[in-house]
């Protein structure tokens, strides 16, 4: 146990009073909806947090990249999605990992159906998601097309694969202004996800699982009826872009860079905590903070109007003077970008360090 006054900077806090506080509000939330609850851990990279997750109950995990589910499969995480249209040039990769534990792939298109397909797993048949776009329009088959029913007949008719349910992240809802929008968004998915696993199952297809999820709009859903499960991610630390969009308070925001005042300006100071601590996240457009809020480093409020202006790459640029020394906590935009910044996390409870958790970064 150290004072966080101690620390060299950049470091980047974790309050684990703040972090319990979250899953276990999550997790409640998830029982109280009647969905499992199989948090994205893109967020936090790190055993330990997913560690607490499942204590409270997860029912499995989701990761973004292949590595992350080695990871965590090495860590003894048996049941992984990786909610990611798969990357045919790994789909070798992916066989080896399935073998070993309960993977979760995600397709969208025909393509990788074929390369699936082809494929020759040895053991269990591979477990295959279809993506649906629920509204975001980054990745899925539209809800109304012919592939929404193509996709799952060919998968379910490949003897090596079996056909796990549809997934969508409506990621949307980070543009929503105000919860009765966002309410809107959570709905609009639960229903588009419901009616096409309806549609699914009346062409002759078993669909096991629905799968939603993203936290603006797991914070506000009234009903999940029709669903089984949900993925939410950034809960677990919030971030100030979060705050603005009212899924949760300032004082739920688990992580913040600890930084210093390396050079004072006429108008400006700089810290040493730039693009490569806190990510160039621009946060919502309807943001005042700029890069990010700055407060003292107990994490009080020094002023309101400070903030971080701008970013380089190890330069960021504080709205005003400030004494060289002078140390701070910068709330990020972001928190996922932020953590794949650093290669740990410093614990802290009630104002002391008490632990060092590692964050597997790789790629
Ligand atoms: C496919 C998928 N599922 C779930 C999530 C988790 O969403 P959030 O970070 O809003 O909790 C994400 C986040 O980007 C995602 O891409």
């Amino acid at each position: 146990v150290s004072s966080i006054d101690g620390l060299p900077t950049p470091a980047l806090l974790l309050d684990l009073d703040i972090l319990e506080r979250n899953l276990e509000r999550m997790a409640a939330r998830a029982a109280a909806l009647g969905v499992r609850l199989r948090p994205h851990l893109k967020t936090h990279k790190c055993v330990e947090v997913a560690a607490l997750q499942r204590d409270r109950g997860a029912a499995g995990v989701t990761v973004s990249t292949l590595y992350e589910a080695a990871v965590f499969a090495d860590h003894g995480f048996d049941d992984i999605t990786w909610a990611f249209p798969v990357i045919l040039s790994r789909v070798e990769e992916a066989i080896e990992l399935a073998a070993r534990i309960r993977l979760g792939l995600v397709i969208d298109s025909a393509t990788a159906v074929d390369a699936l397909a082809s494929c020759h797993p040895g053991g269990e048949p591979l477990r295959v998601w279809l993506k649906v776009d629920c509204g975001y329009h980054r990745a899925g088959v539209a809800p109304d097309s012919d592939e929404l029913l193509a996709l799952p007949r060919a998968i379910a008719s490949a003897d090596n694969l079996h056909f796990a349910g549809i997934l969508s992240h409506s990621g949307h809802g980070y543009d929503a202004i105000g919860r009765p929008q966002m309410q809107a968004i959570a709905e609009q998915e639960r229903a588009v996800m419901v009616d096409a696993a309806q549609r699914i199952r009346d062409a002759g297809v078993p669909v096991p699982e629905v799968s939603v999820g993203s936290t603006p709009a797991m914070s506000v859903v009234d009903s999940l009826i029709g669903v089984t499960e949900a993925r939410p991610g950034n809960y677990a630390f919030y971030d100030y872009t979060q705050c603005l969009l009212g899924s949760c308070e300032p004082e739920d925001c688990a992580v913040s860079v600890l930084a210093s005042v390396v050079s004072r300006m006429p108008g400006h100071s700089v810290v040493d905590a730039g693009a490569l601590a806190l990510s160039k996240d621009p946060g919502p457009e309807r943001s005042a903070a700029g890069m990010g809020p700055v407060h003292a480093e107990d994490g009080l409020t020094l002023d309101p109007d400070l903030h971080l202006t701008s970013l380089s790459q190890e330069h960021g640029i504080v709205s005003r003077p400030l004494p060289v020394g002078t140390r701070l906590r910068i709330q990020p935009n972001h928190s996922c970008l932020t953590v794949a910044c650093f290669d740990e996390y410093q614990v802290v409870r009630r104002g002391e360090v008490v632990d060092r958790w590692k964050i597997w970064r790789g790629r």
